[in-house]
């Protein structure tokens, strides 16, 4: 009787993809924990008639990007890793910033364009390096690549508005 997985990513002579994977999935809990910061700035901050939208959409998003970082989180743990501590973490997101003007709208949706637009690129590079190696992380970043891909969809409907009407 062994105590050891012996098929799948949990096996003991799969440890180098695990080790690849656990540090791909730390980058995206990353990402996540500060998308989660940038979208509370961002749904506090501005100010006018027209940020009351994004500011119930980064509400509600606040709230799906910390259930992302969760599941990233228990997916590091279940693939024998640590989740990292908060000294880790180093800030990326520049375009997330405050605004000078608290009404300036299209630069949050420009900021959370890219932001998404991240998320979307590095979970596609998961989906990649998990085909034939790890379903399960697969099948988990997938259905969180649908979310991000619904988010950029709707702020790049907020962004045509502005664009339409020749402010952004
Ligand atoms: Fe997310
Ligand atoms: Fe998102």
């Amino acid at each position: 009787m062994t105590t050891e997985a012996t098929s799948g990513i949990l096996s003991s002579d799969r440890r180098e993809d695990r080790e690849q994977i656990i540090e791909l999935l730390t980058k995206a809990y990353w990402m996540e924990i500060e998308t989660v910061m940038s979208y509370i700035t961002n749904s506090i901050n501005p100010d006018g008639v027209r940020a009351q939208e994004i500011i119930e959409s980064l509400k509600a998003d606040v709230q799906e990007e910390l259930g992302h970082a969760v599941a990233f989180g228990n997916r590091i743990k279940e693939l024998y890793g640590v989740v990292p501590g908060s000294l880790d973490f180093a800030a990326e997101q520049s375009y997330l910033q405050p605004p000078e003007e608290q009404t300036d709208i299209v630069h949050v949706i420009k900021g959370v364009i890219a932001a998404e637009s991240g998320a979307i690129e590095h979970y596609n590079k998961i989906i990649e390096f998990t085909e034939g190696r790890d379903p399960v992380t697969q099948d988990m970043v997938i259905a969180i690549l649908r979310d991000e891909e619904q988010h950029r969809r709707l702020f790049e409907g907020f962004l045509r508005e502005y664009k339409a009407e020749g402010l952004a």
